[in-house]
């Protein structure tokens, strides 16, 4: 077998930190799987602006079109926070996932029975849980033109964004979640504002048309507001979730939460092909950043999902994740869980247990 590219994407604040872990954890299950890989380097977010003045460089695209799979670790940062700012990191990370077509985010949520005592919820209401929420990650409110300011006459101003979804932008997510559903507990709960939003009110009819080729899945809708505190409530009750954009950015951050951390949680973001962006789903963590006490266990589960859905390698995948949880259970923990290990101790508590 030829080697995979895999290109790096490392970004800003701890991103390079925790992106450094996964890719070694990548080369050791893929190399015990008698494979490998070569991980070629480019720019994106903060760090690109200050180098290339774009987000997103052209050198960037182009190692991205040469991948396999692209992993990155995080953008953003107080340096590139001014209000007035003309370019701003995030926006290499949206042109990306526009540019790689990948409308999916699958964000996966199975707590680790070892991390209970990690999570501000009583352990009965996570027994149980394990959940997947898809994301719609290319449409909605984050992509809607159109968007800006507009000066007012008499001196003020208006904001304008747009939540904007076609059919196509619909289906093709909500039939993921379904098909996705039918290899699980066959639940969907998709998730809207049906009773204020068009564009909700369009995902439901076509959530509910799109089920009735599926009948071994059970559709249900529920409203933003109300799943928002089932998933507190409730979470054991939840198979796959889909749902817009922005709603989806904001429920997995909540979601973080029955995990017991927000850097445990992986991503990957897939589209048409076998080519995916993988993740993880917290942010650049400036506060933190160069001190090597980040957690990179939500970039290397991102990065077994990468071996899973890019690389048809699912044992790498399983061997990583198996890893993962043995090192949890043998009481490994960084601060982010009360602990005091380093992210390269972490990474390299994983490896070890890789090699079993
Ligand atoms: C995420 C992040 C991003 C998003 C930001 C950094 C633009 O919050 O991946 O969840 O909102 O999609
Ligand atoms: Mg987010």
């Amino acid at each position: 077998m030829t080697a995979a590219t895999i290109a790096l994407l490392p970004g800003d604040g701890i991103g390079p930190e925790i992106v450094d872990e996964a890719r070694k954890c990548l080369e050791v299950g893929l190399a015990r799987a008698g494979r490998t890989a070569r991980f070629p380097e480019a720019l994106v977010g903060g760090r690109a602006i200050d180098l290339t003045g774009s987000a997103l460089p052209p050198a960037t695209l182009e190692a991205v079109d040469g991948a396999d799979a692209v992993l990155l670790g995080a953008v953003g940062g107080p340096k590139w926070d001014a209000p007035d700012a003309k370019v701003r990191p995030e926006q290499g990370l949206l042109a990306l996932r526009r540019h790689l077509g990948v409308w999916a985010n699958l964000r996966p949520v199975k707590p680790f029975p070892e991390l209970a005592d990690a999570t501000p919820l009583k352990p009965e209401r996570l027994a149980g849980v394990d959940l997947l929420c898809i994301r719609e990650l290319t449409g909605g409110l984050y992509f809607g033109e159109p968007k800006g300011r507009t000066p007012l006459d008499g001196g003020g101003v208006r904001a304008v964004d747009t939540l904007v979804y076609t059919d196509v932008e619909i289906r093709r997510v909500v039939t993921l979640a379904f098909r996705l559903a039918a290899q699980r507990r066959g639940k969907v709960t998709s998730i809207d504002k049906a009773n204020v939003l068009e564009s909700s009110r369009l995902w439901r009819q076509l959530a509910t048309e799109i089920g009735r080729g599926f009948p071994d899945v059970a559709l249900e809708h529920q409203l933003v507001d109300s799943a928002a505190m089932r998933l507190i409530t409730h979470p054991s009750s939840f198979d796959v979730i889909v749902t817009e954009n922005m709603f989806g950015d904001i429920l997995t951050d909540e979601a973080a939460v029955l995990a017991g951390s927000l850097g445990l949680l992986p991503s990957a973001s897939l589209g048409d092909g076998p080519r995916g962006l993988y993740e993880p789903i917290h942010g650049s963590a400036p506060d933190i950043a160069g001190q090597g006490i980040a957690n990179p266990i939500g970039t290397i589960l991102s990065a077994a999902m990468l071996a899973r859905h890019s690389l048809d390698a699912d044992a790498v995948a399983r061997r990583i994740e198996d890893a993962v949880a043995r090192a949890l259970a043998d009481g490994c923990r960084t601060a982010d869980l009360g602990g005091r290990m380093s992210t390269a101790a972490m990474g390299a508590a994983i490896r070890e247990r890789m090699e079993g």
